[in-house]
């Protein structure tokens, strides 16, 4: 599984303690960015994991902000992208047997790097579950992309 990655200064310090998990653990990664502290705008990170994973350059993305709030308003405006705002296992299990998810976002400000791993674990590790009710709901996202997006 191929993960893009991304971050602005408010979620600057998880992205290497990702890293580390994604290298320890076989999971590939492209890194959208940023990559120093200075005050930065979160737009154009979520926007880059985001059309890496709507085009098909890589299966899931995670992104990292002060509160991942605005990098999951950002993501979940590209077609095709249903992007979780998970803190905790619960959610990122639930998000991915649920909804599909392929992107999650999470904030630096709010879970430390023990939780966001098990958090990230859970993402990456659960499948859809493909039941017909869950299948019906998100093709109805998709419906509803395809309408508006026209
Ligand atoms: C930056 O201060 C902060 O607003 C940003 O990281 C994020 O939390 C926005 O949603």
């Amino acid at each position: 599984m191929k993960v893009a990655i991304g971050c602005d200064h408010g979620g600057i310090n998880l992205k290497p303690v990702l890293i580390d998990y994604l290298n320890k653990n076989g999971f590939e990664y492209v890194d959208f960015g940023c990559f120093d502290t200075v005050s930065t705008d979160y737009n154009e990170y979520a926007l880059a994991v985001a059309n890496a994973v709507a085009k098909g350059d890589c299966d899931k993305g995670i992104l990292f902000c002060g509160t991942g709030i605005g990098m999951s308003i950002v993501a979940n405006k590209v077609r095709g992208i249903r992007c979780g705002h998970c803190h905790d296992v619960f959610s990122a299990k639930m998000t991915r047997l649920h909804n599909d998810a392929n992107v999650m976002a999470l904030g630096e400000r709010v879970v430390g790097p023990g939780l966001m791993i098990e958090i990230v674990d859970a993402f990456l590790n659960t499948e859809f579950s493909g039941d017909i009710r869950h299948a019906r709901r998100v093709s109805k996202i998709v419906a509803l992309e395809e309408k508006n997006f026209k």
